[in-house]
């Protein structure tokens, strides 16, 4: 698949390397915000390591990248963690930047955009956005991990989200324990 990875300025940093690391195989283009590296350097032990197989793009005012135009062809977009930010951007169709013009082409060519969101407490504004973009066919898994696998590290955690996604992509995995499964 080509695939297009955003990591924006929420916190969680550890999702974007976990989601990285688990999509060996595939083309993946790799757009990251300002705010984003920020958070991952305080996040991350050592910053995020990028997989050999993803080229990176730093500059997330660009519209010179293939990913903004619905002429180039891309399978899936996936924004994580997406920050409030970016998602009233997307759900106003403010186009401003690399990751939200993207996005708006993703949602217009009918491709697949997944967005993994962080935040707590919403307010109304950021439900709203949420609602505008399910309506415009964006999916939302937000981030929040599940329990019931038992996982014992915090990677083992925001797995249980980045094997959600993959699901979503259509990428199989055995990232976490399926319920009932032997
Ligand atoms: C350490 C840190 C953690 C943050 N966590 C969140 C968060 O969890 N959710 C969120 O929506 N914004 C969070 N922010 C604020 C965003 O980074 C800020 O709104 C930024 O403008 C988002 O821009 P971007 O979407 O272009 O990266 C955080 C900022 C910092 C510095």
């Amino acid at each position: 698949m080509k695939i297009v990875v955003a990591a924006t300025g929420a916190s969680g940093a550890l999702y974007t390397q976990r989601l990285l690391d688990n999509l060996t195989g595939h083309e993946i283009h790799y757009i990251v915000t300002d705010h984003a590296h920020e958070v991952q350097k305080l996040e991350l032990p050592g910053d995020l390591k990028l997989p050999a197989n993803a080229i990176r793009y730093d500059e997330n005012g660009s519209m010179f990248v293939p990913f903004v135009s619905g002429s180039a062809k891309f399978d899936a977009m996936v924004i994580i963690p997406a920050s409030m930010g970016t998602v009233g951007r997307i759900a106003t169709g403010v186009s401003d930047s690399t990751v939200a013009r993207a996005a708006d082409v993703f949602l217009k060519e009918r491709r697949q955009l997944i967005l993994v969101p962080r935040e707590a407490p919403y307010n109304l504004i950021h439900l709203r956005n949420m609602a505008a973009l399910t309506e415009a066919g964006a999916t939302i898994i937000p981030a929040s991990p599940s329990f019931y696998s038992k996982p014992t590290t915090i990677t083992g955690l925001v797995d249980t989200i980045i094997a959600r996604v993959l699901d979503h992509l259509g990428i199989a995995n055995q990232l976490t324990k399926r319920w009932q499964s032997i």
